[in-house]
């Protein structure tokens, strides 16, 4: 079985980060989302991956995955020149599948215990496809399952207005090589895209075998700011206590990763929080489920349920429920209250 990741599309939901980089590349608990599901892959014994790219951020991801050897994987690259939707992206795969069996996963979508048990049911009862789903509560946001009284599925609805159930596909799906003919044979939808949806919903309307399984613990689609920063709060559940860099007065509590090389001084952590690499932080207050990037230099600051990225400086503001983009700076009086923020690579923000 090979793996192909779809790591295009243009992430408008995660405007403004997504203006300057991949939305498949924003750090959960300070690693690249789409570095899960390709560790995801290696464990279920996939070693031959293929990541669709787009030409405005494919040399970003070349660049956060390069040859894959890290990971264990044989990683190739494959432009979509044009955003024409899901299964159009498999399309430009599938000569490098070369009639294989194939795992495609939607790069920004996490799923917590990956996808070796998938695969391996899959290998076991040999359908033409296998998805996964989920039950959720806005259905109207994701393609949704209707399943008949054994369970089978019946239909597949791309973003129903009227839901019939609230079972979503998740970002995860095995197909044979019938998926071709499939792909060959739909039309684009009302949206314009070639729509997975539609491609297995063609396997189902022509007899082929498409098996689902409810995913077993939590799956995130990471498409918006809010699923985002919860899924940063759900990986760092696991996070193993980790100090590293140097601590000079202040607290730690709970589970807390400083990286080598970071130092806190005067600082009150509470975790799950992670601090990166490099990080500066003075006389400020972390956490609960905050992920600090490299080289971030805080000071008098707090920052809690947030996400900074590499490089940024906050002196003298509170943050909480706030993604902020590289490189961006937050200074001068700040705010007395919290604030919210959803900011984007190298800006300048200045309090009066
Ligand atoms: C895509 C699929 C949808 C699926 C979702 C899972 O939607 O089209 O069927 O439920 O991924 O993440 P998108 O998030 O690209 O709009």
């Amino acid at each position: 079985m090979k793996g192909v990741v779809l790591s295009g599309g243009s992430g408008t939901r995660l405007r403004p980060i997504t203006h300057s980089m991949a939305k498949q590349l924003v750090p959960v608990a300070n690693r690249p989302i789409l570095h899960y599901g390709l560790s995801d892959m290696a464990a279920a014994g996939i070693t031959e991956v293929c990541i669709i790219i787009s030409p405005q951020t494919g040399d970003d991801i070349r660049r956060s995955v390069g040859t894959g050897a890290d990971l264990g994987l044989d990683v190739s690259y494959v432009v979509q020149d044009e955003p024409a939707g899901l299964a159009h992206a498999l399309g430009c795969a599938l000569p490098w599948v070369d009639g294989d069996d194939v795992l495609m996963y939607l790069g920004d979508n996490m799923v917590k215990r990956g996808v070796a048990d998938v695969v391996d049911d899959y290998r076991d009862k040999d359908p033409n496809c296998q998805i996964l789903l989920t039950r959720v509560d806005n259905p109207s946001a994701f393609g949704v399952a209707e399943l008949d009284d054994r369970g089978q599925v019946m239909r597949l609805v791309e973003k129903p207005s009227v839901p019939k159930s609230d079972l979503a596909l998740v970002g995860v799906y095995l197909f044979d090589d019938s998926i071709s003919e499939a792909i060959d044979s739909i039309q684009p939808s009302a949206r314009g895209e070639l729509e997975i949806t539609d491609a297995i919903q063609w396997l189902i309307d022509h007899d082929r075998t498409v098996n689902s399984s409810v995913v077993r613990g939590w799956w995130k689609d990471t498409g918006r700011k809010e699923d985002l920063l919860h899924a940063n709060q759900l990986v760092m559940r696991d996070l193993e206590p980790d100090v590293q860099g140097e601590v000079i007065g202040g607290q730690v509590r709970g589970p807390v990763q400083v990286a080598a090389g970071a130092r806190l001084i005067d600082c009150d952590v509470t975790g799950p929080a992670i601090i990166g690499p490099r990080a500066d932080l003075r006389r400020t207050t972390i956490g609960p489920n905050t992920a600090i990037g490299a080289r971030c230099e805080l000071l008098d600051a707090s920052v809690e349920e947030s996400i900074l990225m590499e490089d940024v400086t906050v002196h003298g503001w509170r943050l909480r429920s706030s993604l902020v983009g590289r490189s961006t700076r937050l200074r001068g009086a700040a705010p007395s209250q919290f604030v919210e923020l959803t900011l984007g690579e190298q800006c300048e923000v200045i309090g009066e």
